[in-house]
């Protein structure tokens, strides 16, 4: 079976150029509004090891839903309408998430994205116009309003899957690794080869690494960032929590040398961490996990 027509167009919004100026707009509001650091990394998830805009989208679908089940049940019509609000006044938490976790993707993504919060925002304005019907007695209209909410919400979701399954926004771009790695100590190069805090590139056996040696040994992690597979050697190196770190040239995420671990978002998984021995000036690699 082949995919239906309708998901090329679909995928065309992924280039439609037309969107960029307001995707420049809400993007600025987004990273002007949403400010620490530390409030950032709690939307995008870090604490929780992924993003939390999935969680909270539960409770205003899981509601709006359950509205257009009881618009069918005989004398629903008092839950109905508290469902329809509880899902409007539940909107809050998965808008600031789901925008925090958009403001730092890829233009394709951000453009697939903006078609999502708008489909998003209608449903909303529906669901809002329906529980004010509701609340003046005029159930069917608000009925119809509900239902054209969901469909509203349906292709929003449809919209949602696009960005996360197709185009692998919100999704670790590093988990490959352990698979592609071979089991064992690997050779990665000679120590005479890498210099003091200059993060340099390797690849062994097709796995790019990170390389970064310090006055007591070596740091390596994957080099492909987990938020949206850049090349980490072409970071920073910084001290960050009292760690040293790489800061991800794209997004500026920045994960801890040490232990692969995230200390800042938007990347929520981390990087894997590879052990490495020196033998007679010559350093090898294995990944626990590997194979
Ligand atoms: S690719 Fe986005 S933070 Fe690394």
């Amino acid at each position: 079976m082949r995919e239906f027509g309708f998901v090329k167009k679909v995928s065309a919004i992924e280039n439609a150029e037309a969107l960029d100026p307001a995707v420049r707009r809400v993007k600025g509001i987004v990273d002007t509004v949403v400010q620490p650091q530390d409030v950032r990394d709690l939307l995008h998830g870090v604490p929780v090891g992924h993003a939390v805009h999935p969680v909270a989208v539960l409770l205003p679908i899981g509601a709006w839903i359950g509205s257009a089940i009881l618009d069918f049940v005989p004398g629903s019509r008092a839950a109905s309408r508290v469902l329809v609000g509880v899902g409007v006044a539940g909107v809050l938490p998965s808008v600031v998430t789901g925008l925090t976790d958009w403001s730092e993707l890829h233009e394709q993504q951000q453009r697939v994205g903006l078609v999502h919060a708008a489909s998003n925002t209608v449903a909303t304005a529906l669901y809002a116009a329906s529980f004010v019907q509701r609340t003046r007695g005029h159930h069917t209209s608000g009925r119809v309003l509900g239902l054209v909410g969901l469909a509203a919400v349906g292709l929003s979701g449809y919209l949602g899957g696009h960005l996360a399954y197709r185009q692998a926004a919100a999704v670790n771009h590093a988990e490959d690794v352990p698979h592609r790695f071979p089991v064992g100590w690997r050779h990665l190069g000679a120590v005479d080869e890498f210099v003091v805090d200059e993060p340099a590139l390797r690849t062994v056996d097709g796995v790019p690494l990170l390389v970064v040696r310090n006055t007591v040994g070596l740091d390596v992690l994957a080099n492909t960032c987990s938020h949206l597979s850049a090349p980490l050697n072409e970071g920073q190196l910084v001290v960050a929590d009292g760690e040293r770190c790489i800061v991800c040239p794209w997004h500026g995420s920045v994960f801890a040398l040490r232990t692969g671990e995230v200390v800042h978002g938007p990347a929520t998984a981390p990087q894997p961490r590879f052990e490495s021995r020196v033998t007679d000036g010559s350093i090898e690699v294995m990944l626990e996990g590997a194979g």
